[in-house]
């Protein structure tokens, strides 16, 4: 019995069978189970000399069928191992031919930036109405501004009452936001947007993030120090001077168009310092009509808001002139001012590490 177990668990090539050989051999009705059961019948001599025996069968038949199947087990995932190699030391950098167009790029840098500010990322529709596209940012029907705005509209629909349309800037994300959460309201909205216009410094679609904070209590020099900080985090650079001139936005009042210092450096315009003025951003303080069309009470809320160009930006930040460029798909304008997807944006290794 011994050599013939011994024999077939050695001889076994799977578990399934080893596993047969451990039942019928050591499982309740097993033959060397059987065995141990007659020794309740013997004489107490006979079975000090059988006894002995017998366990120690028992014991090698254990040993034996673990060992066959630690040495099974190892053999599965060895196979397993071969058919699913990953070679670890492959460098990705090497593999990875991609790299994150400058838009992307700038995009998180923004997030990173006024996630530290404590400002959450809102997004809405590309296709909007055009209530939340005009009408409910103080621009109604016959306002010039939306003939401003060289609007993409759709067709109109039979059973659709709205008028629908490629939305022409970031704030219908500002109504959208007042629209469904409750101030104290601190978010960015970066995104596309289109207007029906090209020539070199246009383009049909184009990048914009809005800025919006909404709570008790929040005066004209938040927006000032807000944007301060940004833009210093932004172009990392501390000799940021900001200029703000009365501007005028229908969703703002008062408002205000800001510039931004530059100074010339080698024959080219860098930010910082302020040999001229560069005009950056359109801001002010959200107008009442806004606040009351997103069912919040003016006399009670108030805040600031902030729209600006991400291409505009990104070309300011990294000095690229043809914003045209930014879209035609060309490799090697890709690869060039490209960025390695693995340098994620953080404020404490640069933003535009
Ligand atoms: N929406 C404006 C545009 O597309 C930009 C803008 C100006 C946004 C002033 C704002 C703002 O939030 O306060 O030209």
């Amino acid at each position: 019995m011994r050599s013939e177990l011994l024999n077939a668990i050695t001889a076994v090539n799977d578990s399934a069978a080893l596993e047969a050989i451990r039942v019928r051999a050591l499982g309740k009705s097993g033959t060397i189970t059987a065995l141990l059961k007659t020794l309740g019948g013997m004489s107490p001599e006979e079975r000090q000399v059988k006894g002995p025996e017998i366990q120690e069968l028992r014991l090698a038949v254990a040993d034996a069928i673990a060992a066959r199947k630690m040495a099974l087990d190892r053999a599965a995932l060895d196979a397993r191992l071969q058919s699913e190699t990953l070679d670890m030391t492959l460098p990705v950098g090497a593999a990875a031919t991609g790299s994150v167009h400058p838009v992307s790029q700038v995009m998180d840098e923004l997030a990173e930036i006024f996630a530290d500010l404590g400002f959450a990322v809102a997004t809405g529709p590309e296709i909007e109405d055009d209530w939340h596209n005009f009408t409910a940012l103080n621009i109604p029907e016959t306002h010039p501004a939306r003939a401003m705005h060289d609007t993409f509209y759709f067709p109109d629909a039979e059973g659709r009452e709205a008028k629908m349309l490629l939305r022409t800037h970031t704030s219908p994300v500002q109504v959208r936001t007042m629209l469904t959460q409750k101030p104290p309201i601190r978010i960015i909205a970066p995104g596309r947007v289109y207007r029906a216009d090209s020539d070199a410094t246009h383009t049909p679609m184009f990048h914009q993030i809005e800025g919006l904070v909404i709570d008790k209590g929040i005066p004209l020099g938040h927006l000032r120090w807000t944007l301060e900080t940004f833009l210093k985090a932004f172009f990392e650079r501390d000799d940021i001077v900001l200029r703000l001139r009365p501007s005028f936005f229908p969703f703002t009042e008062p408002s205000v168009e800001v510039d931004v210092g530059y100074s010339i450096e080698k024959g080219r315009r860098v930010i910082g310092g302020a040999e001229g003025w560069m005009e950056v951003l359109g801001s002010g303080m959200v107008h009442p009509k806004v606040i009351a069309a997103c069912g919040l009470d003016p006399e009670e809320y108030q805040g600031f808001a902030f729209g600006t160009g991400v291409d505009r930006l990104a070309m300011l930040k990294y000095g690229m002139d043809d914003l045209r460029a930014f879209f035609d798909g060309d490799l090697r304008w890709l690869k060039h001012y490209g960025f390695r997807a693995l340098d994620v944006p953080t404020l404490s290794g640069g933003v535009g590490a």
